[in-house]
């Protein structure tokens, strides 16, 4: 099947880089991304594409070229379903916060609702593909629901999950170092593989594409985070052992790093790891192991979490205890609120959870984040319902200048590894603080003996 229409449903950090790249890699398929969200379909079409919604390095250009050619970007999301053979599905799939499964199981309600959109508007066959991360068997869900519900025509489900991580995320899809693709063993399940097949075949290799049945490729993703957020946590628990012990993360790190059957990358200690998905696919994965009856999988796995949650806590009560076991009306200044370097995106990030134990403790924190507004810091914090709005916009303040966010700070914690903040004038800096002026290096990102060196007290992660 010659493939000439695609419609992506959901328009966020995967809908939208995802498609942008294929748009630019395919300029024969026209590629048209629909999202509810009219405000953030606005920022999409905006001329200046220096104001699409998601900061990511690079992709500003890639819109810039495939928009209005063959990239199109729509509130309508009948029309886009109605014209195209594939249909990808890109919506949010956060953990439940009501009900059975409350705070581990996906909530599937936005997946359910594009399933039956789909199944209403469909008047042609159509190749339905899950970019979502979903629990394993999901495909069977919105398989039962288009055939029950649809117009009596033909519908090929495929997953294909993403494995972008964000702040990287165009350099991954131009150059994956795999697309999966699961689909049906039968003749039309493999038709409609081949078909999708194709269109990645436009720009990676054929020896990265892999082809599975469905359930392997849906549990692949689940496990792949998993593992992934797994080495950050064995990597952080170590940490404590290292402040401990004399030694330090960082040479552990390199050192086990260089036996090539543990490999080098994510090995990096941190104040703990952030992002929408790791936390919520583990918690999605115990929960599975646990609806299987599978404790034991299911408890092994859950332990990535308490670790990680064990690192954020561990992280803020260190800047207490050292700041003299109080840090009421001190001003403490964050580098960094974003989860992770080159994203605006906040969610989960270990920033927002050190700022609510610092607040608890009657702390003033000033922000400086390159690309996070303090709208959505407040947000953020709001989310988490510990106190009310009023309460946290006393609490914090964001910066637009580094330096005058230090101005006056008792301690200064880096929440991010932005590389701007190596470059600073940490003289500059000292000279405007309260003394002691601590530092809490939450990503090991700064140079340890050189701030010393200007008279700071300096904190690292597991050394
Ligand atoms: P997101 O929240 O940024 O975007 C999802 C979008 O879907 C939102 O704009 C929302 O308005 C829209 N939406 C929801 N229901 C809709 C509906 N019925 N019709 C039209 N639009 C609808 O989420 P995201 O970060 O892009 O993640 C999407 C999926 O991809 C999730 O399952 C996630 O786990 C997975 N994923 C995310 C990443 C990542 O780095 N963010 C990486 C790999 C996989
Ligand atoms: C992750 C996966 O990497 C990606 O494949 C998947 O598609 C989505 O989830 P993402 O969350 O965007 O991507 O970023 P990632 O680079 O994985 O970082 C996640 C968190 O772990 C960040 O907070 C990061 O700072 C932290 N991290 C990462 C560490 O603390 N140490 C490391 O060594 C690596």
């Amino acid at each position: 099947m010659k493939i000439t229409k695609i419609c992506c449903i959901g328009a966020g950090y995967v809908g939208g880089p995802t498609m942008a790249v294929i748009a630019q890699k395919c300029p024969e398929i026209q590629v048209t991304v629909v999202d509810l969200n009219e405000e953030r379909i606005a920022a999409w079409n905006d001329t200046d594409t220096a104001n699409i919604p998601i900061y990511e390095p690079g992709l500003d250009v890639i819109v810039a070229e495939a928009r209005g050619r063959n990239l199109f970007f729509s509130t309508n999301v009948d029309k886009a379903i109605d014209e195209a053979q594939i249909i990808f599905i890109s919506v949010n799939t956060p953990t439940k916060t009501y009900g059975k499964g409350k705070g581990m199981a996906a909530d599937l309600k936005y997946i359910e609702l594009c399933a039956r959109q789909i199944a209403r508007v469909a008047k042609d066959n159509k190749i339905v593909v899950e970019k979502s991360t979903l629990p394993v068997r999901t495909a069977e869900a919105i398989k039962s629901i288009l055939d029950n519900t649809g117009n009596g025509v033909q519908f090929q489900i495929l997953s294909n999950p993403e494995f972008l991580a964000e702040g990287t995320a165009v350099t991954d899809l131009l150059h994956p170092d795999r697309i999966l693709i699961g689909g049906d063993p039968s003749e039309e399940g493999k038709k409609a593989i081949q078909a999708l097949v194709d269109v990645y075949s436009n720009w990676v290799p054929a020896a990265k594409i892999l082809t599975t049945n469905v359930w392997s490729s849906e549990l692949s993703k689940l496990t792949a985070n998993a593992f992934l957020a797994q080495r950050i946590s064995s990597i952080n628990a170590m940490s404590e052992l290292c402040e401990k012990t004399g030694a330090d993360v960082n040479e552990v790190a390199k050192a086990i790093g260089m036996d090539s059957r543990i490999g080098s990358k994510f090995l990096k200690a941190s104040v703990g790891f952030g992002g929408s998905c790791f936390q919520k696919d583990i918690l999605n994965l115990v929960y599975i192991a646990k609806s299987y009856g599978l404790n034991a999988v299911a408890d092994y796995w859950e332990q990535v979490i308490i670790m990680n949650d064990h690192q954020k806590r561990r992280f803020s009560n260190s800047i207490v205890q050292t700041l003299y076991n109080t840090v009421s009306d001190k001003k403490i200044t964050f580098l960094g609120w974003a989860f992770k370097k080159d994203t605006n995106d906040t969610r989960e990030s270990a920033a927002i959870y050190v700022a609510d134990d610092l607040i608890n403790e009657h702390a003033k924190i000033a922000v400086y984040d390159p690309k996070v507004s303090n709208k959505k810091i407040l947000g953020d914090l709001n989310y988490l319902e510990t106190r009310n709005a009023e309460a946290n916009a006393n609490s914090v303040r964001s910066f637009l200048d580094p330096y005058e966010a230090c101005q006056q700070a008792h301690a200064i914690a880096i929440l991010t590894e932005w590389d701007e903040f190596i470059h600073y004038d940490w003289q500059k800096i000292y000279d405007s603080m309260q003394k002691p002026a601590f530092i809490f290096d939450g990503r090991n990102l700064l140079n340890g003996p050189e701030l010393k060196a200007i008279g700071f007290v300096y904190q690292a992660i597991g050394s």
